[in-house]
């Protein structure tokens, strides 16, 4: 059974009687419009964990365009569903007020990834995604949290707040689900039309091509190709193509010790993100 939460008080009563009894508690912290790569984080939280919870709030302060948020996709009846088919135990999915003051302005200083790829194209975006996984945290206090590779740069982020300020919870990078096709499951698919939808195969294909066409020694030339496969296919615009140190997210040299191409393009009217590792640690 599934059980639901609005408040961080009834929550926190909750997990503290589950703590109480030594139980461990695996955390999938979401913003909804859940789909199968989700239903993932959930799966291997379970494995690892008694309990799991999974929070949908979609959170204001990582939203640079506001047109974005207010077009995100909410599906929480749907989502419901998922979470009791996923055998997942809580459900946090508090109002906006529950979670921000009205007028909160603080934020941490997250250092350059700011202003690194995602960052570089949405502006503060990290300060809010930072903000409210360390609200999260200390809210569900879990011993272990779940989060994709398919925001690679967002996992790399939690991970240096979570050691920098020394907080007691585990992370675990789960694999990216992808459609059939090689699409990157994203709750965003769902705005793309039939055209996009096709258009938008181009940036698994391309971190696919540049996988299988990976040397150390031509990096240059690989990204270049890269790029013209995505400037040409139509109806898509991308923000960056990038073969990145995986540890710095600079571009990658030939002495980095794991290697990622991560890509950020718009399809349509549609913002997509999506990486592949090169070179695996
Ligand atoms: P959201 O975009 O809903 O993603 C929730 C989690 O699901 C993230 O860790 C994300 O990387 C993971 N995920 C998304 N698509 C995936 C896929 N195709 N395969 C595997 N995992 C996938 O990321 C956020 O929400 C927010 O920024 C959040 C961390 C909740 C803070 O608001």
């Amino acid at each position: 059974d599934l059980n639901i939460f609005t408040t961080k008080h009834s929550l926190g009563q909750f997990l503290q009687e589950i703590r109480d009894t030594n139980k461990t508690i695996g955390f999938v912290p979401t913003m909804g419009a859940l789909h199968e790569g989700h239903l993932s984080l959930i799966e291997q939280a379970r494995q690892a964990n008694d309990e799991v919870v999974c929070s949908i709030f979609v959170n204001p302060s990582q939203f640079n365009d506001p047109k974005d948020l207010e077009k995100y996709p909410r599906t929480i009846e749907a989502d419901i569903k998922m979470l009791e088919k996923g055998n997942c135990d809580i459900l946090f999915n508090p109002p906006v007020s529950e979670i921000y003051d009205a007028n909160e302005k603080w934020h941490l200083n997250i250092g350059e990834a700011e202003h690194l790829l995602e960052g570089k194209f949405r502006p503060g975006h990290y300060q809010g995604v930072t903000q409210v996984v360390y609200k999260l945290f200390n809210i569900v206090k879990p011993d272990t949290a779940f989060f994709g590779q398919k925001d690679y740069q967002q996992f790399m982020i939690i991970n240096h707040m979570v050691k920098q300020l020394a907080m007691p919870v585990k992370l675990v990078m789960c694999p990216i689900l992808r459609e059939a096709d090689g699409l990157a499951m994203s709750s965003r698919n769902i705005h793309l039309t039939a055209a996009d939808r096709q258009h938008a195969l181009i940036l698994s294909k391309t971190l696919n091509w540049v996988k299988d066409n990976f040397s150390r020694d031509n990096l240059a030339a690989l990204k270049e190709q890269a790029d013209n496969m995505i400037i040409n296919e139509s109806g898509v615009e991308p923000d960056y193509f990038e073969i990145a140190d995986a540890d710095t997210l600079h571009p990658a040299t030939e002495n980095s010790k794991s290697i990622i191409a991560l890509v950020a393009a718009k399809v349509g009217k549609t913002r997509l993100i999506d990486n592949v590792f090169l070179v695996d640690r």
